[in-house]
């Protein structure tokens, strides 16, 4: 984060507008590690410095933190659950921020489960307009034909509007099932499961393996990490390319609530 102006710290903070912040700072209301600042232009550190305003101290933001966690089956991805099941939360010992789950697995799916306290991040990777790229893994009843899983790419009609598949291949069969994968642009709810069940050939099981430039790689499932530096900075060099070249599909989804901004920890869906 770094140096910020002063009167921008008090703002995050919640303590006053940035023009009021300006204010209190003229009539010598706040001090940086012990000395009064009156200069507008003034930069401190919100990590490192002791700030205090009307002499009480300025309690230091959480760091942005995101972590991956491997999903078991039988969490739901909430924060906290009315029914009383077990949630991803209770997953993330030694966690001592309060992060929120990125997007939703359904209780019955496994894999790749991004949880953070960085709200412009939840907000940006699960907006649709951005269409982030989610990749899973299914074990479907029967054997999809070319012609059905054409159908989910050229976009399939379902209650709260058309889906499409990114990409969609078979990646084995056995006796009586099929396992194949799947990459959505989108979390709407159950969005896999719909699509598949509208070809005749209801999941299993369903596993997500990618979210963007993310892989769940060997995380032992019920374990989690905190997302690498790298892996960051890959996530981050998506959503400006994304923000550049436009976007793949109006802000605006029919059938569906058309504010995404909620600010309710629950309001990420997947
Ligand atoms: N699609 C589903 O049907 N379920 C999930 O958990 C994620 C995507």
């Amino acid at each position: 984060m770094g140096l910020e102006r002063i009167q921008k710290i008090l703002a995050k903070a919640g303590i006053a507008s940035r023009r009021q912040a300006e204010q209190m700072i003229l009539e010598g209301r706040v001090m940086v590690n012990g000395q009064i600042i009156r200069q507008l232009g003034f930069k401190a550190d919100v990590f490192r410095d002791h700030i205090k305003v009307d002499g009480k101290r300025l309690l230091k933001p959480e760091p942005p933190m995101t972590y991956l966690l491997h999903k078991p089956r039988g969490y739901v991805s909430t924060v906290r659950d009315p029914a009383g099941r077990p949630t991803v939360i209770d997953l993330l010992k030694g966690v001592k921020w309060r992060v929120y789950p990125l997007g939703r697995l359904d209780f019955d799916a496994e894999g790749l489960l991004l949880l953070t306290n960085d709200g412009d991040l939840a907000y940006t990777l699960s907006h649709p307009k951005f269409s982030i790229p989610r990749t899973y893994w299914v074990k479907v009843e029967g054997f999809p034909d070319p012609l059905s899983l054409n159908r989910l790419k050229k976009g399939i009609k379902l209650e709260d509007g058309e889906a499409k598949a990114l990409s969609i291949r078979v990646l084995r069969q056995t006796e009586k099932h099929s396992w194949a994968e799947i990459v959505v642009g989108e979390g709407r709810n159950h969005l896999v499961k719909r699509m598949f069940l509208a070809i005749g050939h209801p999941v299993l099981k369903l596993k997500r393996i990618g979210f963007g430039p993310i892989r769940l790689g060997n995380l032992p499932i019920g374990q989690y990490r905190p997302l690498r530096e790298e892996e960051l900075e890959k996530l981050k060099k998506m959503i400006e390319e994304r923000k550049k070249v436009g976007t793949s599909r109006p802000m605006k989804i029919e059938g569906r609530n058309k504010s995404h901004r909620g600010d309710s920890r629950n309001d990420y869906r997947d």
